[in-house]
């Protein structure tokens, strides 16, 4: 019997890749992808603990959950409610006493074990018990885990590190993802090799920290860092593209530099969040590094490839924030300017150090701060797009747009991209003249493509649509 399996996920890359090895590890239980929850046997809740707000989601969104689990209940018929991911790991037997309709909580360290949690609870009820499964063994994890097979577009995301070790003072994930740990390079080749064999194009290597990467390559020999796995993954026949995400600035080694110079696989975009622009609040998130380290970072990158676009996070508010720490922020992103940029009112995070510092701020002048950092960040976006009208870029073409007959893709500067094209040409790298700059996508008309990739790759189907090609705003982080 074929059973149907629906994963919401929320937060960042990480939780969508993992959603991509939880489907493949039921999937020999006989459980197939469905697209909403309301045919669904088995629900898992992929859940974000990064701010209040998206961990709260979870409660909500259990509510609406519950109300199904009854109906179907009434009609002698069954769903499984599990929630997964990083709410899971940070407040398991709280979701157990807010919400009995959960049947199974499962922290991100534990997903090999699904299928046996699975099969104890289908078809039994769990006898008034759920099961819980939040115990730290990444190693395990990744032995057990599938490899990432199914291959949904030309872009892959492949997880090659997981945890942090840097306790920045007001973040969760040291907590909830656990010690930082580098998978094998063998491991991470391998998988590399089965997603361009799947028809990835792009590989983008996802971490906490992923240029903390150190992983092992030979028994007893130095472990390799990631400008040195870059240079070994570009070597992949068929692989046109690799990007990393989310690296921190202290982590920026020379060997890594070096590879944005060297590498031409290697997109010249770079996700390297400061969250402050002042040494102050720097020190009390414990970021250990300072402004200057960052400018100089940022120098190096753009002296070994000057057109180095760049993206960042920002927290405003942090407590103990002046006015003169948030007027900081504003000059470093004047001086720096970004392609792009995220930031967040900052949120209190119970068990972390900066949730029971002095001088939290209040939500008004949070408020504040971020329409003004906000708004300069918009203007920076959509002056870093109008500057690539008129150029020719090549755009690997993702997926159907919103409109019919169009396509959309990336350009290298990580510029979201709709193309009138057919979709013949979805996997394929194509010419693209920028014709106009919106704030946070541009348009453009086709000038070429690379035929011999379009014959190789045709027939397959083109991905539907995403959340952000229909313009919702899928924010993510990390
Ligand atoms: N590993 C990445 C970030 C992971 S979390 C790094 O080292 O930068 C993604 C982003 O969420 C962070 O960069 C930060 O800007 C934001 N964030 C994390 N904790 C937060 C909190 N308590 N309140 C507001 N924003 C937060
Ligand atoms: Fe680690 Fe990034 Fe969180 Fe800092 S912000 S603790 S580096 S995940
Ligand atoms: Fe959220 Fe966990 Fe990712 S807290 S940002 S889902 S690591």
């Amino acid at each position: 019997m074929i059973r149907k399996l629906f994963i919401r996920s929320y937060g960042c890359q990480m939780n969508v890749y993992d959603a991509e090895r939880m489907a493949e590890l039921l999937a020999p239980l006989g459980f197939a992808a469905t697209a909403s929850p309301d045919d669904a046997d088995i629900v898992i809740l992929n859940t974000c603990h990064i701010r209040e707000k998206a961990a709260e989601k979870v409660y909500s969104e259990l509510g609406r959950l519950r109300a199904i689990k009854e109906a179907r209940q009434g009609t002698g018929g069954e769903l499984i409610i599990a929630v997964a991911g990083c709410v899971a790991q940070a407040e398991g037997a709280e979701i157990m006493r807010r919400q009995p309709a959960v049947d199974m909580v499962v922290g991100p360290q534990s997903y090999h074990r699904l299928p046996e949690m699975v099969a104890r609870i289908v078809g039994t009820g769990k006898g008034g018990r759920t099961l819980l499964e939040t115990d730290f063994d990444v190693e395990r994890k990744f032995d057990e885990l599938p490899r990432a097979r199914g291959v949904r577009g030309p872009s892959a995301f492949l997880t090659i590190q997981e945890g942090c070790d840097r306790f920045c003072t007001f973040c969760v994930v040291p907590y909830t993802r656990g010690a930082e740990y580098s998978r094998p390079v063998g491991a991470v080749t391998g998988e590399a090799r089965q997603l361009v064999a799947g028809g990835a194009r792009e590989l983008v290597l996802l971490g906490q920290n992923v240029n903390a990467y150190h992983g092992v390559a030979d028994a007893g020999a130095p472990s390799w860092g990631l400008g040195r796995l870059i240079r070994h993954l570009a070597g992949i026949e068929g692989l046109a593209r690799i990007r990393y995400t989310t690296s921190h600035p202290r982590d920026m080694d020379e060997e890594l530099i070096s590879a944005h110079r060297d590498i031409p696989q290697l997109m010249p975009f770079l996700h390297l969040p400061v969250q402050s622009g002042s040494d102050r609040i720097l020190e009390a998130m414990n970021r250990r590094h300072r402004v200057g380290d960052y400018l100089r970072t940022v120098e190096r990158l753009r002296s070994v490839r000057p057109d180095m676009a760049l993206s960042s996070d920002f927290i405003v508010g942090f407590p103990g924030e002046s006015d003169a720490d948030f007027e900081a922020t504003l000059a470093l992103v004047r001086k720096v300017t970004f392609a792009q940029a995220y930031s967040f009112k900052y949120s209190p995070r119970p068990g972390t150090p900066a949730a029971i510092m002095e001088r939290q701020l209040p939500d008004p002048i949070k408020e504040e701060r971020l329409a003004r950092l906000q708004d300069l960040i918009t203007a920076q976006q959509r002056e870093f797009n109008s500057k690539t009208v008129g150029r020719r870029l090549p755009v690997l073409l993702e997926r159907r747009g919103r409109h019919s007959g169009q396509l959309a893709g990336r350009t290298p500067y990580m510029q979201a991209i709709h193309v009138e094209a057919s979709e013949a040409l979805v996997g394929s790298i194509v010419d693209v003249e920028i014709s106009a700059a919106h704030a946070v996508s541009v348009t453009g008309t086709l000038a070429g493509a690379d035929l011999g990739f379009v014959h190789a790759c045709a027939g397959r189907p083109a991905p539907a649509p995403t959340p952000a090609d229909r313009g919702e705003d899928v924010r993510i982080i990390a």
